[in-house]
């Protein structure tokens, strides 16, 4: 095991992993400009911790080759740390940037260190603060050999499925990227659900009720620590009124999900379902000053359905859920096989599936069922049985959609991830006129059928 590791970022997640860390019995040795900080983090810690408040001490009195553990804020933070470090460090030290950067940066600064035979890994972290104390999923990119001590220690305190939940891909900026898209399938499950609480609370049933919905999904394996949680959130009361009824609608973002639709967007991969989670985000924040009445979340709603119509209603309700969640489980991993083609990458979904499949904030009983598909197709993403999940609940996904806009009720998810399903499942779209417009004001040719030319039609030209 590695007798030391350096950490710098004693926030939720650097200090939780650093007690991680300490605790399978490497020495943590911290860097903060203040002591005072420092004080009160060793506190926490059983020994296995020292502090240093500058850079300067930090790596003086690290043992060569030293391995540093960056857990700071994304961006300009982590730049300008990463650039300093780059004057301190010697040959064969290794920096480990555990935030959540943007895999292109992790790539630039991968190259930058190498330029001094200073290793970098770009590590995605999941699991937020108890993942990150006990074990989450950890997502490893970098170009070189990785020390078989590090290797020991990552897994050791990785989540266990049981395996363990820590995968090792090639390139610095790999493993930002698997967790970037790992986040963008997040959005899209987080607004799935949230989409189903607001269709049940909008069709008369209480916080108490919906919690029972989403716990009911685990006796059909179709739960998830998303899931699990938010019926824990819906339980939870603040005097007479439920906690999750005291809180504004608007939904903030670190950019992890921007990212990946941006990323989606520069691959050509079409992944409306995780596009619509960040927008529905965006639109939380948006104000036209078009709302006319504010139905009122603080007053259980009456019930105005019979139980028969409830149970239906959750019946179909839940199936459309799971057609979500496979729609844009699908998009993510649609990202990730085109980036595995535009850059001659062999990242293969049995290892991303093995590295999700505990501690991550995605984790659930779904991605048994696509590691089970995977082991028996040749192309997962193009392949029969995973069609038939989105098939056979079809019908419910149809209902569950028109009813709700005849309602008034918007499903942004739901409805981009039918509307995506019965586009590509149809057997033409009208991008034939797309293509004739684009030629009749812009002569930008088009293909006709059965050719693969492209010629210009004079649209004018009488017959
Ligand atoms: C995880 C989470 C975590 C997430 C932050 C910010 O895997 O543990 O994805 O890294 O990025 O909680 O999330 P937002 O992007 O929603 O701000």
């Amino acid at each position: 095991m590695l007798g030391e590791i350096g950490l710098i970022g004693l926030g939720v997640m650097g200090k939780n992993i650093g007690l991680n860390i300490a605790e399978k019995g490497t020495n943590i040795k911290a860097f903060n400009n203040s002591s005072k900080k420092l004080e009160a983090v060793q506190k926490e810690f059983d020994g296995n911790f020292s502090g240093y408040t500058t850079l300067e001490e930090l790596v003086e009195n690290m043992d060569r080759p030293r391995n540093l553990l960056l857990m700071i804020p994304s961006g300009e933070p982590t730049s300008k740390l990463i650039n300093q470090l780059s004057n301190l460090l010697d040959e064969n030290d290794v920096v480990i940037d555990g935030g959540n950067s943007f895999y292109q940066e992790s790539i630039h600064h991968g190259e930058n260190l190498s330029k001094k035979n200073i290793k970098f890994i770009g590590m995605g972290v999941s699991g937020g603060e108890e993942g990150a104390r006990y074990g989450p999923a950890i997502m490893v990119g970098s170009n070189n050999n990785l020390d078989g001590d590090l290797i020991e220690l990552l897994s050791s305190i990785s989540a266990k499925a049981p395996h363990d939940c820590v995968g090792f891909y090639e390139g610095s900026g790999s493993g930002h990227f698997i967790k970037m898209v790992h986040n963008g399938i997040e959005y899209a499950e987080m607004q799935l659900i949230a989409e189903s609480y607001h269709l049940l609370k909008r069709t008369g049933f209480n916080n108490l009720q919906i919690a029972d919905f989403f716990s009911s999904l685990k006796k059909i394996n179709q739960s998830s620590y998303l899931i699990e949680i938010t019926s824990e959130i819906l339980r939870k009361k603040d005097g007479e009124y439920f906690t999750v009824d005291l809180i504004k609608s608007l939904a903030n973002n670190k950019g992890t999900g921007r990212l990946t639709i941006e990323t989606s967007f520069e691959l050509g991969v079409s992944a409306p379902s995780i596009y619509s989670a960040y927008d529905a985000r965006v639109q939380s924040n948006t104000d036209y000053f078009w709302k006319t009445s504010s139905t009122s979340r603080i007053q259980d709603n009456k019930d105005n359905l019979d139980d028969s119509e409830k149970l239906s209603l959750q019946t179909a309700l839940a199936k459309s859920l799971y057609f979500g969640r496979v729609a844009s489980m699908i998009q993510g991993l649609t990202i990730i096989e085109r980036y595995n083609e535009v850059n001659k990458f062999s990242f293969n979904f049995e290892d991303i599936f093995n590295n999700w499949s505990g501690g991550c904030i995605i984790r659930s009983e779904m991605l048994d069922e696509f590691i089970e598909i995977n082991n028996s197709s040749d192309k997962l993403l193009h392949s029969s049985q995973l069609h038939d999940l989105l098939k056979k609940n079809l019908k419910n996904i149809k209902e569950i959609v028109s009813s709700s806009i005849l309602k008034n009720i918007s499903l942004p998810v739901f409805s981009t991830s039918l509307s995506w399903y019965l586009n590509l499942s149809a057997d033409d779209n009208p991008s034939n006129l797309i293509q004739a417009q684009r030629d009749f004001f812009g002569s930008h040719t088009v293909q006709l059928l059965n050719s693969d030319e492209y010629i210009h039609i004079d649209w004018r030209e009488d017959e």
